[in-house]
């Protein structure tokens, strides 16, 4: 059985995954760029109930406030928008759709289906003009990595896909999730287009998430897995996902959990084809997707259709 069959039973394992990929994953392990050391437990059988509940409890999300060091030294109370990004919606969405970037979207007419909701919320550079079809055309928020800000070739300060919108941007601290070092020495350099971005634009809601929660989300994904997982972050899916949770009362994810229509095809808008794109070599995707199937609830069928699954707000939940 394909992997992607074996993930929707919730039994998939790195074992399946191809030897490039396998040898790309041990690579990732021995090199531990970002010095991961795991001291916390691992329990593979939790119920969904409890599953959620912990991951509510260990992962809070939490952006950028400017009020630790060095941000506090540098002014960032300024800079920073003057609502945090949990109470900038108000009380919050009551139905949101995450919309990964997938190959497995095209011609998938779930435009339509994806915009029906309250928030709609989108990664990097994934654009919606010329497949609304298949995406839909609303976006609420936009996840961005921290090379989107960096790399020139993403006119991140020109393009209209990163206008009209709430922006999250994300960078890898050291696990240790030491601020200084962080700053001085981010994956790609956030800083100063972030700085440059929110003088030009202060009316745009433009956060950075706090490299606490994405190593918390790490965290959590590890303590249920007991295979050692790759020492890096989440991917933006990943991170997107859980922040919605913080922020809606109820979750659909779209080809996150690939539907039939799976294929290398690594994003619907662009022809390159890499199996990693799904299935995860830097990221620990396929544990994240393992860990998200645990938790998830909806039909068999709408898998299978749509790639989707619904999962849980956090404030609806009893714990
Ligand atoms: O590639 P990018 O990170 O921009 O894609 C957004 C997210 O969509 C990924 O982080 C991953 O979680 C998810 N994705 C996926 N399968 C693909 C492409 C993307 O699950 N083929």
């Amino acid at each position: 059985k394909s992997v992607v069959q074996r993930l929707w039973k919730g039994s998939a394992s790195v074992d399946m995954l191809s030897p490039r990929l396998q040898k790309a994953v041990k690579d990732y392990m021995s090199t531990n760029k970002h010095g991961v050391s795991y001291r916390g437990r691992r329990h593979a059988q939790r119920n969904k109930k409890r599953l959620l509940c912990e991951i509510k409890r260990k992962a809070k999300v939490k952006t950028l406030d400017g009020e630790e060091l060095p941000f506090s030294s540098l002014g960032w109370q300024k800079i920073v928008p003057a609502l945090p990004l949990e109470r900038l919606h108000g009380t919050g969405f009551s139905s949101c759709a995450v919309v990964t970037s997938a190959g497995a979207i095209l011609h998938s007419g779930l435009g339509k289906e994806i915009d029906s909701h309250d928030a709609v919320l989108r990664f990097n550079s994934a654009p919606t003009k010329g497949y609304e079809r298949d995406v839909g055309n609303k976006t609420t928020i936009r996840i961005i990595n921290s090379q989107i800000l960096a790399n020139p070739s993403h006119h991140f300060n020109s393009s209209s896909l990163y206008k009209n919108m709430t922006l999250v941007a994300w960078d890898p601290a050291p696990y240790a999730v030491n601020l200084h070092k962080w700053y001085k020495n981010p994956d790609y350099n956030l800083f100063t287009p972030y700085m440059k971005y929110r003088k030009k634009f202060p009316a745009q809601p433009f956060y950075i998430l706090h490299p606490r929660f994405i190593w918390q989300l790490w965290d959590v994904i590890q303590a249920n897995t007991m295979e050692d997982i790759q020492p890096n972050p989440p991917s933006s899916g990943f991170i997107g996902i859980l922040l919605m949770m913080w922020l809606c009362d109820e979750v659909d994810v779209y080809e996150y959990i690939p539907s039939l229509r799976q294929t290398d095809l690594c994003h619907y808008h662009e022809r390159y084809y890499d199996a990693a794109c799904t299935l995860g070599a830097y990221h620990p995707l396929l544990y994240e997707k393992i860990l998200i199937q645990r938790i998830k609830h909806g039909s068999e069928s709408d898998l299978r259709m749509k790639g989707k699954v619904t999962l849980p707000g956090f404030r609806t939940m009893p714990c």
